[in-house]
């Protein structure tokens, strides 16, 4: 078994006061060791749902109603809250948009890297500093030591970005969940903290669940992809099957909207996606894109289309003619 994690039909509800929002709906995947996925979606469409049931951290309201979570062996869809603080703690690295909801701003840094250190490993004060500082530097810190006596308020966004997924990747984990990580950062830094985290990845074949808005972004870090849109999956696939064959209506148009990599600098064609952002609030049994779909035909808004698979490439979409 060399799948770090594994996802199967997995549906989440949101209990609200009209009654229910069922945001992930039989959502599948697997990552495997040293992969990097992307998941891919337009802001709303479940994406850090997704994150927070992986990482068990849903709020009060949501109920997972269906489905299984494995994480490197180990089935967490059921477990007490002894065995998940210990998957938590043991098995995932967490990187968030915003490195202050992660770092505690009333301790320095290096204190920080002693308490999560000292979750999985016995080690004296000045071996904790050392790989820390170690750490740090393998994160592009030159100046760790200097660093690490800083709380987190005195560092500039990049920094803390670096920070945290130096925090991430102490303890050795299996799984690196990583949700919009570069999303508040401006553009060079952005690119920056993307170079680094695939630089990481590839030297210490870390798993990466990478979670994003931006198809650019999606193409330039991930080996796979995973497109989602209201709650469910509606592509997966390498890097270059969606990138050279996209099946998916929407994944089509996603595409469309990046001109600097699918078409030379002066054909380039900007195809906005027409229609409204999908809405929760009008739940359909249909295909989530129907609204917005060229393609779309009657049945398509009655039933929701079934994965096809060919070759580990994966749609769910009824044009049968792609196929
Ligand atoms: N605690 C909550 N209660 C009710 N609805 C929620 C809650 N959290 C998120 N949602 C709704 O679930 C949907 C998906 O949200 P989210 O997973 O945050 O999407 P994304 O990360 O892709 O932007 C949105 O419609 C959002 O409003
Ligand atoms: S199932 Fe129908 S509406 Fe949905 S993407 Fe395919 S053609 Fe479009
Ligand atoms: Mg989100």
């Amino acid at each position: 078994m060399n799948n770090i994690l594994e996802i199967e039909k997995l549906n989440v509800v949101y209990r609200i006061p009209e009654g229910r929002r069922h945001v992930l709906r039989d959502v599948s995947l697997e990552l495997k060791k040293g992969e990097i996925m992307a998941v891919v979606g337009e802001s709303g469409c479940g994406k850090s749902t997704l994150v927070n049931t992986i990482i068990s951290l849903l709020p009060s309201n949501a109920m997972i109603e269906s489905g299984r979570i494995i994480i490197d062996g180990k089935d967490i869809t059921n477990a007490d809250s002894y065995e998940l603080s210990s998957v938590r703690r043991n098995r995932l690295g967490v990187v968030f948009q915003d490195p202050f909801s992660a770092l505690d701003p009333l301790y320095t840094i290096e204190k920080q890297f002693h308490e999560t250190i000292r979750l999985t490993e016995k080690l004296s004060k000045a071996e904790s500093h050392d790989k820390a500082a170690a750490m740090l530097r393998a994160c592009g810190i030159k100046n760790a030591e200097e660093i690490m006596k800083k709380y987190p308020h005195e560092l500039s966004g990049g920094l803390r970005q670096r920070v945290m997924i130096a925090m991430a990747l102490i303890n050795d984990p299996t799984l690196v969940i990583a949700d919009e990580p570069t999303t508040a950062l401006d553009v060079t830094i952005q690119k920056e903290i993307l170079q680094l985290l695939r630089t990481l990845a590839r030297e210490r074949q870390l798993t990466v669940l990478f979670i994003t808005h931006s198809q650019d972004i999606a193409f330039e870090i991930a080996d796979r992809i995973t497109v989602f849109y209201g709650g469910r999956i509606v592509e997966q696939g390498t890097r270059d099957d969606l990138f050279s064959f996209p099946l998916h209506p929407y994944t089509q148009a996603l595409l469309n909207t990046i001109p600097s990599i699918r078409y030379g600098k002066n054909e380039r064609k900007l195809m906005p996606i027409e229609g409204e952002i999908f809405s929760f609030l009008n739940e359909t049994e249909g295909c989530s894109f129907a609204p917005r779909c060229p393609y779309a035909r009657e049945s398509c808004f009655n039933k929701a289309p079934a994965v096809r698979e060919y070759n580990g490439h994966k749609c769910a979409c009824e044009m049968e003619e792609k196929w």
